[in-house]
């Protein structure tokens, strides 16, 4: 039985299990998704995935209506009052998937796992990614200057946070 987290109008988030690591290794390495992502391996997914899940979590949003996968996400210290999103995948890409995955993972962070924040980074010439988490709310915090290095070239990724009282005051808006 999958361990279902938050389900909204059209999507639900579950826990991913053993036979989503194909989906999220492919999702992962498709080019369009790979230049705006630091992959893992597939043992890293495994234990994650096979771990009680207290530190670490590997997320599928799902298609309610069809079953089918359609999004990852991965959450990081989930230990602490501060959870970090680590990668956020949309496959099924333009349909308003990614805006209400990303509502549904805040509002389980923050109504349901009382969390003080939430953060993400994201890489600097990601157009759309970048506006999407402005638009949630989430406030730019920091500017790391070349800090990964991809292919030869040095990259830079923006840092954005979101309280819960952000959070909370955003919801009233
Ligand atoms: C970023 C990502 C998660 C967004 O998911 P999505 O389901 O495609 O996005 P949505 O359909 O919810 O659209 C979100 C916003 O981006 C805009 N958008 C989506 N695709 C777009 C495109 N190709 N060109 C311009 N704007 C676009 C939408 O208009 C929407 O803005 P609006 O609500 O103001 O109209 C998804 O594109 C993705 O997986 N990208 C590759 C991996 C990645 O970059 N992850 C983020 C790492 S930090």
């Amino acid at each position: 039985m999958n361990e279902i987290l938050i389900e909204g109008r059209r999507l639900r988030l579950r826990r991913a299990n053993v036979t989503d690591l194909n989906y999220i290794m492919t999702l992962q390495y498709t080019p369009e998704n790979l230049k705006f992502i630091v992959p893992f391996d597939e043992k890293y997914h495994r234990e994650i995935i096979t771990s009680d899940g207290s530190e670490k979590l590997d997320v599928i949003v799902e298609e309610i209506d069809t079953g089918n996968s359609v999004g990852y996400f991965m959450l990081r210290k989930m230990d602490s009052p501060f959870v970090e999103f680590t990668h956020v995948i949309i496959g099924k890409k333009g349909l308003g998937y990614g805006r209400e995955a990303l509502k549904l993972l805040l509002k389980w962070a923050f109504e349901v796992k009382d969390f003080h924040r939430v953060w993400i980074d994201c890489k600097d010439y990601n157009k759309i990614a970048l506006r999407l988490y402005e638009s949630l709310g989430f406030v730019r915090e920091g500017f790391l200057r070349e800090i990964l290095l991809t292919n030869g070239v040095y990259e830079n990724l923006i840092v954005f946070g979101m309280l819960d009282r952000e959070y909370f005051s955003w919801q009233e808006k």
